[in-house]
């Protein structure tokens, strides 16, 4: 068998926190050759730019995609700013990696999905658990029919609220940052990857913003869903959790049962405790915030991985390095698509519009109509 090996000349548009982490290891991946940079705020473009030796850096995306040695890019910008870089990647016919969510707009989210599928391009989306050993074990065992068929689920995710604060400093424009757009997503899409094959029908859903209403966003959403197949799923989502919650980021727990067995996941980080007098920082800490004293730990909750020796090891290390391997040679790989990417972010939506309406929503729903009711 020949493999074929493709030379990346990588594009990578957002040079935050996670861009760096997918530009470091650009530049260790053999397959990448010429590494491009964009960030609106140069110091920390110029500063990436330095430490990965990146052979060009802009503060406008038109003149780094339009360069020809790109043929792929990741488009690493904040939530809200995902759709004109990604659109244009679309139209330079660029291999894709786009971090979630697809867009915070579904009538843009819509227009991205149809431009790559013109185009015919290989698009992916970072949902980055999608990529842990224990999930993809798991995954593995549904879909060899260990348990038979899929009738009832349950998933569970809390977060700290450092998250929805520091997602909104980024921002005036709050309005779709809701808790199931900007992190509920990735347990959605854990979920819908578990359940693979299943149409959703139905959701009704409720939320309550009595912690962080005051910061633009809310507190929880918690939803019932019915599949076409009469699959029910409770999906729940909780990021306003205390800022001295042991869990840095993030911690889930699904229940999965079957017509032949159950499996019972346990993805809390409860298991990895650290107690000590030595303050703990937070996952995402925005710059000019003080976080009350955090002493107790669930390590391994912040979700890309952990750092040792100055290098992150965990999930998001294997997406992007998966990632390269994809477009370099070809190789399958777990990651979301962008039609994965488009469908979370309309199932989203939907619970959110149920809970705004407070009766349940059918789908498929329309983007325009969700946008007219949530923005
Ligand atoms: N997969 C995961 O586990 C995971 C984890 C964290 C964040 N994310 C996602 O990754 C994305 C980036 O998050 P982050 O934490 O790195 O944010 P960040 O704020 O650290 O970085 C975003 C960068 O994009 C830049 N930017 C914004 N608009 C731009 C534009 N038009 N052109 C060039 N640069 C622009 C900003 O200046 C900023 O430096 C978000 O969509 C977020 O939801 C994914």
């Amino acid at each position: 068998m020949s493999i074929r090996r493709k030379e990346i000349g990588l594009a990578i548009v957002g040079c935050g926190t996670v861009g760096r982490i997918r530009a470091e290891l650009a530049r260790a991946y053999p397959g990448v050759g010429w590494i491009g940079l964009c960030d609106l705020k140069t110091d920390i473009g110029r500063k990436l730019e330095k430490d990965v030796s990146a052979d060009f850096f802009t503060t406008d995306y038109k003149e780094l995609l339009t360069r020809p040695e790109v043929t792929a890019t990741i488009i690493a910008t904040d939530e809200n700013f995902h759709f004109d870089p990604t659109m244009l990647a679309a139209k330079q016919g660029h291999d894709l990696f786009i971090e979630k969510p697809l867009a915070t707009d579904a009538r843009q989210s819509a227009m991205i999905l149809a431009a790559i599928e013109a185009a015919g391009i290989d698009a992916v989306v970072g949902y980055t658990q999608r990529f842990r050993r224990r999930f993809l074990a798991v995954k593995e065992k549904l879909k060899t029919g260990q348990i038979g068929e899929v009738h009832s689920v349950v998933t569970r995710a809390f977060m700290n609220r450092m998250v929805p604060i520091a997602t909104t400093r980024r921002t005036q424009d709050r309005a779709t940052l809701t808790p199931m757009v900007v992190s509920g997503t990735h347990s959605l899409d854990m979920s819908m990857w578990l359940m693979e094959g299943k149409t959703p029908k139905s959701v009704f859903a409720q939320s309550t913003d009595v912690c962080l209403g005051g910061i633009g966003t809310k507190d929880s959403t918690f939803g019932v869903w019915t599949m076409t197949d009469g699959t029910i799923w409770s999906m729940s989502i909780s990021w306003a959790l205390p800022e001295v919650w042991p869990g840095a980021v993030y911690g889930i727990e699904i229940g999965i049962v079957g017509t032949e067995g159950v499996i019972d996941i346990e993805d809390t980080h409860r298991d990895l405790v650290m107690a000590t007098n030595v303050v703990q920082g937070g996952g995402y800490v925005p710059d000019g915030y003080v976080a009350p004293a955090r002493h107790v730990d669930f390590l391994t909750s912040y979700p890309p991985g952990d750092l040792h020796d100055g290098q992150l090891w965990g999930p998001m290390r294997e997406e992007t390095n998966a990632w390269y391997q994809r477009i370099h040679t070809g190789q399958r790989t777990p990651h979301a698509t962008a039609a994965d990417g488009h469908r979370n972010l309309l199932m989203t939506m939907a619970m959110d519009l149920s809970a705004k309406r407070g009766q349940p929503v059918e789908l498929p729903v329309d983007p325009e109509e969700l946008m007219r009711e949530l923005a």
